[in-house]
């Protein structure tokens, strides 16, 4: 007689659904206790700095601390940034709406895998219909497709990984690279499109960055000049990226201008839009992305513009067909064809095996808030960044770098000596992270720091930003 193999309580207990609506229940509570009070109480920080150090000495000694789940789950938001918080401005996460987390817990729940058809039936078809209602706002025809991915770092890679394998003379997939390929962008382009061509083999060589103008846009004067090098340089350039927007000033490419530059050589014309491109669903603001729809391929992170939680991109392609080139390889475990481009099976087309049931998050919002929700908060986080560009520009003291064209503005404060400009402006942000009353970042432009505040949080109001500029002032005065 076989021996029936003992099933131990305690991992019965993993699944235990009792446990799930007791700890469930109270943890929504305390997170909706949570968000009532980042948004009304403005004496909340919006972050407890704690060195890293100290951090991790602390959560050594909680295994062993005997604490609740409950005390866990109220000790990680109070050693958490707050982006809810109307006076978090800093890195460009979006502030997620209530329904996308969620859905969130939905998705955690089913944990369907999403890249063949029937391990997320849902998710797949709503993925569809989220990336064709974004083909469709950025002006793409009917040939065009997409497929959700995991951040924009990961998606501009496969945007370049697919513009290598439609415009690389050789067949670097099958063969490794015969050519030395290189891609062309502006030098304010984000750091992962360097990483993505370096990734890609093409070395350091085969990254070319271009000069900006003075609104930091890609120099489009220049580009020729910059192609004809590269031919002298025994480079084949298979690709034009545009910014949309850049990530330390907001500045938007021309990508009409770099559209017709892509056709005239036969180059891949792909635009990161992961900040910026969300403008497409705006019609006060999408003249800043205009000719995007002349793009191959254009990424928008649905986590920065579009209220939902990280991560939670979209990768579009104008030539559908094109995306199930890019990945050419056999998976038979996983599918009877990989010749055959179904929509259904996304991991054919993705990084991804198993992906995160992303198309919820988005859909959610739509269903929830309506079609033009994205419209008003574009509308909304572009309209306060003029705001504070006009408050900035009205004090004393005060320097905004250049008129924001969308919701990034980096300014720095004034009243020091030459010498002191760029350590004090430093300080002012150190003193600001440890007080915790706000949250920005800094960066350099032109070896000049500056202050730099992205407006994530459409509760973020003028009396927000003047009460920032008044903490400037009174930490500048005590330096
Ligand atoms: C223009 C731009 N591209 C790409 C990225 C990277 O996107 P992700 O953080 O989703 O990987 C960022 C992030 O800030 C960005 O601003």
């Amino acid at each position: 007689m076989k021996e029936a193999i003992f099933l131990e309580e305690s991992l019965k207990k993993i699944y235990d659904p009792s446990d799930f609506r007791e700890i469930g229940h109270q943890l929504v509570d305390m997170l909706a206790d949570h968000l009532e009070q980042v948004q009304s109480d403005s004496d909340i920080p919006v972050i407890k700095y704690r060195n890293p150090e100290e951090e991790l000495s602390y959560w050594k000694n909680d295994l062993s601390s005997g604490s609740s789940m409950m005390d866990f789950y109220k000790e990680i938001l109070d050693r958490s940034i707050h982006v809810h918080h109307p006076r978090y401005m800093g890195h460009q996460v979006a502030v997620p709406s209530v329904i996308s987390s969620l859905s969130g817990l939905v998705t955690d729940l089913l944990s369907n895998g999403t890249g063949v058809y029937e391990m997320g039936m849902a998710s797949n078809a709503l993925e569809r219909i989220v990336t064709d209602f974004v083909s469709q706002k950025i002006g793409y025809g009917t040939d065009a497709a997409g497929f959700l991915t995991s951040g924009g770092t990961l998606a501009n890679l496969t945007a370049l990984l697919a513009a290598r394998k439609a415009k690389a003379p050789g067949l670097v997939w099958e063969e490794g690279h015969q050519e030395n390929l290189a891609v062309l962008v502006s030098e304010e382009a984000h750091y992962c499109i360097d990483r993505a061509a370096r990734i890609l083999g093409f070395g350091a060589k085969g990254i070319i960055k271009v000069p900006t103008n003075s609104s930091f846009q890609i120099d489009v004067n220049v580009i020729e000049e910059y192609l004809e090098k590269a031919e002298q340089d025994g480079l084949v350039v298979i690709a034009i990226v545009g910014c949309a927007s850049s990530t330390a000033t907001g500045s938007y490419d021309d990508l009409a201008a770099l559209a017709e530059i892509a056709t005239k050589h036969n180059l891949w014309f792909h635009v990161d839009g992961a900040h910026g491109a969300g403008v497409v669903f705006s019609e006060k603001y999408k003249h800043l992305a205009k000719g995007i729809d002349q793009a191959d391929s254009v990424v928008i992170d649905f986590h920065k513009m579009l209220l939902t939680p990280s991560l939670n991109t979209a990768l579009l392609f104008k030539q559908g067909e094109e995306s199930y080139k890019t990945f050419e390889q056999r998976a038979q475990y996983l599918w009877d064809s990989q010749q055959s481009r179904e929509w259904y099976n996304s991991g054919k087309r993705t990084f991804e095996c198993t992906k995160l049931m992303m198309s919820l998050k988005a859909y959610s919002i739509i269903k929830m808030y309506g079609e033009d929700v994205f419209e008003k908060n574009i509308n909304r986080l572009y309209d306060q960044g003029k705001v504070f560009a006009q408050i900035i520009r009205n004090r004393d003291g005060f320097e905004l770098l250049m008129e924001p064209e969308a919701n990034i503005l980096n300014f720095r404060y004034l009243k020091f000596s030459d010498s002191d400009l760029n350590a004090n402006n430093s300080k002012i942000r150190e003193v600001l992270l440890q007080s915790g009353k706000f949250y920005i970042v800094q960066t350099m432009i032109n070896e000049q720091r500056y202050l730099r505040t992205s407006i994530m949080n459409p509760l973020t109001k003028e009396e927000d930003f003047e009460a920032l500029l008044d903490e400037i002032e009174i930490i500048a005065k005590s330096l």
